[in-house]
Formats: structure tokens, C-alpha cells, sequence
């Protein structure tokens, strides 16, 4: 029997231990998955007894402040400059498990972001992610964010670490007509629509048209206000608990190189969004 957890504060409400309590039992494995609520000023005497634990989750507020208790870093971690998944051997390694979770959510609609124009809504910390793991995937990326400064440093900073231009700007009616227009993917990456705030949409109906495909990393709602409009107009959609879902498989992976059983798990997080 292995220990993993996942650490935050607060963990209460935390989707990942459902997930992967359901993995263990369809993939019967004795392991144990723990919330494990850990406060900012209580992470590094965590981090020194860790060694109890073979692998972590990791969440708000530690995703940053973590790396320094670690003595590697993946590729992508390095990168976003923030670690969901902490692989516990003789040394602890930190990875970033978000964007690939974006990437294989898109996949699984055979949405290959190759070339495509991606518009990502938002600046804070998914947006980082995701837009790391899109660039590396060789998409055409955009971000609108409200606070656009916040935009402009993120695009660089992936331009400067990646090589990859992304354009910036502000998240307003007129840039976003024009730029929706470009547009293949539309990535919802603000908390815009997220309960209990579930009647507000970042971006009004009759900017969208059908030829988009749409995703909303707001997962609470399931389908959102944008989701919902996205779908009337006739788009395709994808729901926020696709990544989520695919960043916890990629975790898994990692953690107990096993192949993790997707769908149960997406089951097992809608049947408890829906508590
Ligand atoms: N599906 C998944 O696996 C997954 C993973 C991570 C996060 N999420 C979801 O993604 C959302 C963002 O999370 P985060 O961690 O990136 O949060 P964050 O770091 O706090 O960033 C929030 C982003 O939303 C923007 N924003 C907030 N209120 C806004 C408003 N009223 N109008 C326009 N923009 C607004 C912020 O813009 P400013 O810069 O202007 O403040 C910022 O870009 C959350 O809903 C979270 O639940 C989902």
C-alpha cells in the first residue's frame, strides 16, 4: 500500500481525491489518498516529513512556493513555474500536469491544437499553464485579459522561454469581436460563469459562431453560461472537468506509471459536482 495526497488550503471541496480514490478501486490498488490541509506558514516542515507520502497533489496557495522544497523539476514545471504533482523517491520532483491536462481534453473531441488559433481568455495561473503546454504543441495563441498588463508580461514570458509569439490584449467587446473572428479554439481561462456567479459569461452570444470550439475551464457549473450559449450557437464545447480530469490521469501516470481509467473518473467527479 502507497500514500498520496493532496496538499492546499483549504482542501475541503477538492475534486481529487474522488478521482483518485476511483481510480485505485477500478485499478485495484490498496493505495490510500489523503486532503491533507496545509497552511503557507506550515509547508516546509510538511515538506521535510514528506518522505511518508510516494507522491502529492498540489494546490492553491502552495503551487508556487513548493518548488523550493523540491530537487527537480519536469520540463513543463519549469516552464509554468508551478508544480500540481510532486513524485516522492529518493529525491522529490516537481511536475505541471494542467496544460497536458488542456491539450488531452481537447484531443479527446480530435481537436489537435496544431496550428490552430487559440484565444485564451484570462492571465491568472490556468491561463499560464495552459498557454506553456499550447505553445510547446505548436498553436497560434492570443491571450485577452481584463487586466491587459497582466496579459502582455504573460505573453512575453512564454515568448521569451518558448520562442513562440503570443499576441496580447484587452478583454473588451472590440478587441474580442475581431479577435473571435480569427479565432479556431476559444479557452475560457478567467473564473467568469463560476458558481455562484453561474449567469455571467465572458463573452457575449452573438459574438460566437458555430465554426469555433469552445472550452471553459470553469467546471462548476458543469455547463456554463458560455458553454450553454456556445452550444446553442452551434459550436463544439468541452466542459471544464476534461482537464481536470486529463491533469489527474497525467498525474497518475507519473506518479504509478499505470494507465488510469478516464472515464470512470470523469463519472466519479460529475456524479460529485452534481452532490
Ligand atoms: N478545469 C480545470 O482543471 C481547472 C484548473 C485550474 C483552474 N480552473 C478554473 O479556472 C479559473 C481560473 O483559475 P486561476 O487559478 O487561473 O485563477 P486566478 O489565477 O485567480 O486568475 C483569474 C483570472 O480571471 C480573470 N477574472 C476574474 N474576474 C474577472 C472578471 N469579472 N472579468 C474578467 N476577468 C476576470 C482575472 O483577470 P485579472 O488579471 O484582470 O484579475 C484572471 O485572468 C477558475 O474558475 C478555476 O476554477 C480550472
Amino acid at each position: 500500500m502507497k500514500k498520496f495526497g493532496l496538499i492546499g488550503h483549504p482542501v475541503g471541496h477538492s475534486m481529487s481525491a474522488v478521482m483518485h480514490a476511483e481510480a485505485f478501486r477500478i485499478l485495484d490498488l490498496p493505495h490510500k489518498y489523503e486532503l491533507i490541509d496545509v497552511r503557507q506558514e506550515e509547508l516546509g516542515e510538511f515538506m521535510k516529513s514528506a518522505g511518508d507520502y510516494s507522491g502529492l497533489n498540489v494546490t492553491i496557495p502552495h503551487k508556487v512556493s513548493v518548488i523550493g522544497y523540491l530537487d527537480e523539476l519536469s520540463r513543463e514545471a519549469e516552464l509554468v513555474g508551478a508544480v500540481n504533482t510532486v513524485k516522492i523517491e529518493s529525491r522529490k520532483k516537481g511536475y505541471n500536469t494542467d496544460g497536458i491536462g488542456c491539450v488531452r481534453a481537447l484531443e479527446e473531441m480530435d481537436v489537435d491544437a496544431k496550428g490552430m488559433k487559440v484565444l485564451v481568455l484570462g492571465a491568472g495561473g490556468a491561463a499560464r499553464a495552459i498557454l506553456f503546454q499550447l505553445a510547446l504543441e505548436g498553436a497560434k495563441l492570443t491571450i485577452a485579459n481584463r487586466t491587459r498588463d497582466k496579459g502582455v508580461e504573460l505573453a512575453s514570458s512564454v515568448k521569451d522561454k518558448t520562442g513562440i509569439n503570443v499576441d496580447a490584449m484587452a478583454l473588451d467587446e472590440k478587441s474580442l469581436k475581431a479577435a473571435i473572428l480569427e479565432a479556431d479554439i476559444l479557452i475560457n481561462a478567467t473564473s467568469v460563469g463560476m458558481h455562484p456567479k453561474g449567469e455571467e459569461t465572458p463573452v457575449r452570444k452573438s459574438l460566437l459562431n458555430k465554426d469555433l470550439v469552445v472550452m471553459d475551464l470553469v467546471y462548476n457549473p458543469l455547463e456554463t453560461r458560455l458553454l450553454k450559449d456556445a452550444r446553442e450557437v452551434g459550436c463544439s464545447t468541452i466542459d471544464g472537468v476534461g482537464m481536470l480530469v486529463h491533469q489527474g490521469a497525467e498525474s497518475l501516470r507519473i506518479l504509478l506509471g499505470v494507465e488510469p481509467p478516464v472515464a470512470a473518473m470523469r463519472k466519479a467527479v460529475v456524479s460529485k459536482l452534481s452532490d
